[in-house]
């Protein structure tokens, strides 16, 4: 070799060894934590003045609606034990702990009037805990556990919850905001609404088809909206944080490249993922949304659309109220059109029109919903950066769930593995702007409908003690080595 091939040689040698060259690294900026929320791990359900939440009062209520009757009364113990939790935190080395503030701890009634002293004090106790241990305090304002008040006068289909909702996150602002520079207003909107008001799987388990989804989503977007500007006009300059909403999506893939389903497949997109994030990057729903749920209502023989319009105040009003979009991805479906009734039962799933199924011989996870599908969260990520103006986004949750919660999940690691190796193709050659990631879970918890049943923890929660005793499952080593070298070992 002749001097300056040799160099070269050596030149590209080093650059691979320090990963410069490597797709398989992450770029420095680029962050790692873990997430929880409120009622899945807390416990303590009425400890300490805290008044009583949807969740709460459907699992008491409707126990058969959950399996083996379970709930979260005690959960994880993590209200008792949130020093444990941040030791765990700081084994795995996160940037960031992503957890849920429990509106009831706060507010009991859920009504801005008197805060409890006792609730508020836990949560400014772990996010002390957090930075003390160099762990950046990521804050959920709702992950569903609505007070149960708030319930009586309707929940989310309430207009009224626009400015009480804005009351409670100015009320966390203050309280918190020093501290905390990731605000997150909801997580996963579309199962508050259409799980919990249209086909009544989750708290508070209404069944209102054809106009519960539509009128909670619409009261959503406009309590994210006022939450946003009162960050914006009150905390913004004094706290510099950042603000978004967390909206969970399948990757959608044409089951044939008949037009009609690649039509579908983009519709379903639309009705899942467009609904929220629609308005907030445009203003307004997705057009396919307004023209299919007003056609369909006039055939059923409403007035007006039964999805509610946004007057245009209100649209310039949403538009542009984010930093960021948080962006929950696990698993991915096939999608067929479907032939639309031509009069069904008012129903979201007849508006959408079309048929969502799996490839059965994709390997599973325990809920039934999950197969891993690693290629499905890169082209999700591109889809978004193409149609939503290449925003910021955090991938605020993606996780495998078992039955048995093994310490040996090496089903886990596998998943980890590919889901973040797509990403990283969608960072390094797509120049989608991930700028985080974020497993879930820290550890098992309470599942909602699933109870216990399905494990998602890095590590492993003893539900049959007392102490809930938490133990490393090997995905710790995995992903703390991930952390550590910042890379991924092809
Ligand atoms: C979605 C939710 O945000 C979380 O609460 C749930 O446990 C996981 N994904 C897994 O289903």
């Amino acid at each position: 070799m002749k001097a300056p091939a040799v160099l070269w040689f050596y030149c590209v040698l080093f650059l691979r060894n320090t990963n410069a060259l490597s797709n398989h690294t992450f770029p420095t900026w680029f962050k790692f934590g873990a997430a929880t929320a409120s009622y899945q791990v807390e416990g303590a359900w009425n400890e300490d003045g805290k008044g009583e939440n949807i969740w709460d009062r459907f699992t008491h209520r409707n126990s058969s609606r959950i399996k083996n009757h379970a709930n979260g009364d005690v959960a994880c113990d993590s209200y008792h034990k949130y020093k444990q939790d941040v030791q765990l935190l700081k084994q795995l080395g996160v940037d960031f702990y992503r957890f849920s503030i429990s509106w009831s701890r706060i507010l009991p009634t859920g009504y801005p009037d008197q805060v409890n002293k006792a609730g508020a004090q836990y949560y400014k106790n772990l996010i002390k805990e957090l930075k003390a241990n160099n762990i950046e305090p990521y804050v959920t304002i709702y992950h569903w556990d609505l007070p149960q008040p708030l319930q009586e006068i309707g929940g989310w289909l309430n207009d009224k919850l626009v400015d009480i909702f804005a009351e409670y996150a100015r009320t966390l602002f203050s309280l918190y905001g020093n501290d905390v520079k990731h605000w997150f207003t909801f997580n996963e909107p579309r199962q508050i609404c259409y799980e919990g008001y249209g086909i009544g799987e989750k708290a508070p388990g209404l069944k209102l088809p054809g106009t519960g989804p539509y009128k909670c989503a619409h009261v959503l977007i406009k309590s994210h909206a006022k939450a946003y500007h009162v960050y914006q006009e009150n905390f913004k300059e004094k706290q510099g944080g950042k603000l978004g909403m967390v909206v969970d999506t399948d990757w959608y893939e044409p089951a044939t490249s008949h037009p009609l389903d690649r039509e579908a497949a983009e519709r379903t997109l639309q009705f899942r993922w467009g609904w929220y994030v629609h308005p907030l990057v445009f203003g307004n729903y997705p057009k396919i949304m307004i023209e299919r749920v007003a056609r369909r209502s006039k055939l059923e023989g409403f007035e007006v659309s039964r999805l509610p319009t946004f007057t245009s105040e209100e649209i310039n009003y949403i538009k542009g109220t984010f930093d960021f979009l948080g962006f929950n991805q696990y698993s991915t479906s096939l999608v067929k059109h479907r032939p639309e009734p031509e009069i069904g039962i008012p129903s979201y799933d007849n508006d959408m029109g079309t048929f969502i199924y799996r490839d059965p011989t994709w390997e599973r996870g325990a809920s039934d919903w999950l197969y891993v599908v690693p290629w499905g969260i890169g082209k999700a990520l591109k889809w978004i950066k193409s149609n939503y103006g290449d925003p910021e986004i955090i991938v605020t949750e993606n996780g495998f769930s078992d039955h048995d919660g093994t310490l040996e999940d090496y089903k886990r690691i596998d998943y980890l593995q590919s889901y973040l190796s797509s990403i990283l193709d969608a960072i390094h050659e797509d120049g989608v702007k991930v700028t985080r990631y974020t497993a879930w879970s820290l550890m098992d918890n309470f599942e909602w409908y699933s109870g216990y049943t399905e494990k998602f923890g890095l590590f492993h929660v003893d539900f049959q003690s007392k102490h809930r005793t938490r133990k490393a499952k090997k995905s710790v080593d995995f992903y703390r080595n991930v952390i550590k070298s910042r890379k991924l070992n092809k």
